[in-house]
């Protein structure tokens, strides 16, 4: 019988998932499944379509939207990066316990570092909005050896609070946080990153021109929406290196599959299959 694992979320039928893990199971060879649960909209819906799928023998579960903090809740261990984040998005189930991860902000990391080339090492990165996915890649960010990071929020207390919470886990990086309006006298950043869910919503935070380095990479964490008002913003200001999200999710997923099968995968059939096209 092969290995079960599913993504659990609501709603959950537009998700990659599947594709992405049928694609590293395919090529390297292991003897899986991976299957959609939508957990449903009622109180007690997530922790129903978990303990049944436990009991039918399930393995590991990716976690969306709006499960994530749930799923960190129902595990016994849970890593750092998940802690920190509040929210899990991979579960593992060994000998009755359940593990949980966070790999957003690490695939985050491998995107920009592995994928797109760019440099974090000794860099200054911007990170706009102070939400739950800014949460999980802050660490990640400073652990790839970011030189500062600032969080700059339409709200700016969230986004101080949040720095103050997460600079004691974040070494050497200098970590701050502050308003969007503060960026028109900050020094340039080399990455930018939105973080907001203003793109969901055909919206941008407004970014000025001279936030950007020369080189500078903008990066949207959403994906599959092509040009979002952000990246268009960004090359309005002369910015020639734009990515959204996709290769994130592609990585994220490369991490769960390695830490559930101790294969890593390789990315680029599923990235190029995900892509779609910046234009
Ligand atoms: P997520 O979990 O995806 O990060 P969230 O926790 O709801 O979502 O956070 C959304 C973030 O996007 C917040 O930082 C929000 O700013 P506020 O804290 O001021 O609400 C930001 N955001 C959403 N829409 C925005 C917009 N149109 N312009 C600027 N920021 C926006």
């Amino acid at each position: 019988m092969p290995d079960r694992y599913a993504v659990i979320g609501h709603p959950i039928a537009h998700s990659q998932s599947p594709l992405i893990h049928g694609l590293f199971a395919q090529a390297t060879g292991q003897d899986m499944t991976y299957g959609l649960i939508d957990g449903g909209a009622d109180e007690g819906g997530f922790a129903r379509a978990l303990a049944e799928f436990r009991a039918s023998g399930g393995r590991g579960l990716n976690v969306t939207l709006p499960f994530k903090l749930q799923a960190l809740a129902a595990a016994d261990d849970a890593s750092e990066d998940a802690r920190l984040a509040g929210a899990a998005n991979a579960l593992r189930f060994d000998g009755g316990r359940i593990e949980a991860r966070n790999f957003d902000g690490i695939g985050l990391v491998r995107d920009i570092t592995h994928n797109l080339g760019a440099a974090l090492a000794g860099r200054r990165v911007l990170v706009l909005g102070a939400g739950g996915a800014t949460r999980g890649a802050l660490r990640p960010l400073a652990l790839a050896g970011a030189a500062e990071i600032l969080v700059a929020n339409r709200t700016a207390d969230k986004a101080r609070t949040l720095a103050d919470e997460l600079a004691p886990h974040c070494g050497d990086c200098t970590l701050h946080g502050g308003g969007l309006d503060a960026l028109a006298g900050a020094a340039p950043f080399d990455v930018v990153i939105n973080a907001t869910s203003a793109s969901l919503s055909g919206d941008a935070p407004p970014v000025p021109a001279s936030a950007f380095a020369p080189g500078a990479l903008a990066y949207d964490m959403v994906y599959g929406k092509g040009l979002t008002p952000f990246l268009r913003a960004a090359q309005a200001a002369g910015v020639t290196r734009v990515a959204d999200g996709v290769g994130m999710l592609v990585e994220q997923a490369a991490e769960a599959f390695a830490w559930w099968r101790g294969v890593r995968p390789d990315t680029r059939e599923a990235l190029a299959r995900l892509t779609v096209p910046l234009a």
